[in-house]
């Protein structure tokens, strides 16, 4: 049995009806030694907190909203409070939030402390169509790298999430092929050039229309440490058989 991380991303998916009828089929259901994250909407943390047991399961944000220069800031939500939450985990640098001129991954890294971070790199489709696929996440790599990201705590391991923009949502993923490549590259290139860690303690998670068809293929991939999974989350049945899955 290997085990991988099978990181479940709600978005802004969820109500607290559906929470309940969710984690009643899951706990139930639930035979597995993988690791698995939730990262639900931040107002759902606490309920979905409720149904820990054992750490069969862990909780993560979606986005930091620090309190950047200590000056009171309106809807912050600090690395403190989702800890104190239930959270151990923090996603960094989705492409959805990349989208906007506002947001930072260099502010989130700076401010995450305790939480572990997943931080999201890939292309979009005009970067992978001009054969840029490398390029932008060496981009991207470059801000985790940044030593002056890290003013307070040496993290002891990273998780990347490898997901390519046009797989995300779209039912398309990549050649299992460019899966490992991506991944073998991005554990070469974190190794080299970040200031704390070396190769084994950095996992890669592919992301990007994951689904109970093809994950064992993609969970087989080598260099591949486990899934990030929007869509295919949001049922329970399916998902409770996915994170079951022997590998
Ligand atoms: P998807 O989303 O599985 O629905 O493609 C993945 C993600 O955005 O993390």
């Amino acid at each position: 049995m290997i085990k991988k991380i099978i990181a479940a991303n709600w978005k802004d998916n969820g109500s607290k009806e559906f929470i309940k009828d969710y984690f009643d089929y899951f706990k139930n259901n639930l035979n597995t030694e993988h690791e698995i994250i939730f990262f639900p909407p931040d107002l759902y943390i606490n309920q979905i907190s409720t149904y820990i047991d054992n750490n069969n399961f862990y909780l993560g944000g979606q986005k930091l909203n620090a309190n950047v220069g200590d000056k009171p800031f309106t809807s912050g939500n600090s690395s403190e409070m989702f800890f104190d939450s239930g959270c151990h985990y923090i996603l960094v640098g989705h492409s959805e939030l990349r989208i906007s001129t506002s947001y930072s991954t260099s502010n989130d890294l700076y401010y995450a402390n305790d939480l572990q971070i997943i931080f999201c790199v890939g292309e979009d489709k005009s970067d992978k169509e001009s054969n840029n696929t490398k390029d932008k996440i060496i981009r991207q790599l470059r801000e985790l790298c940044n030593k002056a990201n890290y003013p307070k705590i040496k993290p002891k391991k990273v998780i990347v999430a490898y997901e390519p923009v046009w797989a995300i949502g779209t039912g398309y993923t990549p050649e299992l092929k460019d899966i490992s490549f991506i991944h073998r590259f991005i554990k070469t290139y974190v190794s080299e050039n970040h200031p704390f860690l070396k190769e084994k303690d950095i996992m890669v998670l592919y992301g990007g229309s994951v689904n109970s068809k093809n994950i064992k293929e993609i969970l087989r991939t080598p260099y591949v440490d486990g899934v990030l999974i929007g869509g295919a989350s949001l049922d329970a049945k399916k998902f409770t058989k996915i994170c079951n899955l022997k590998i």
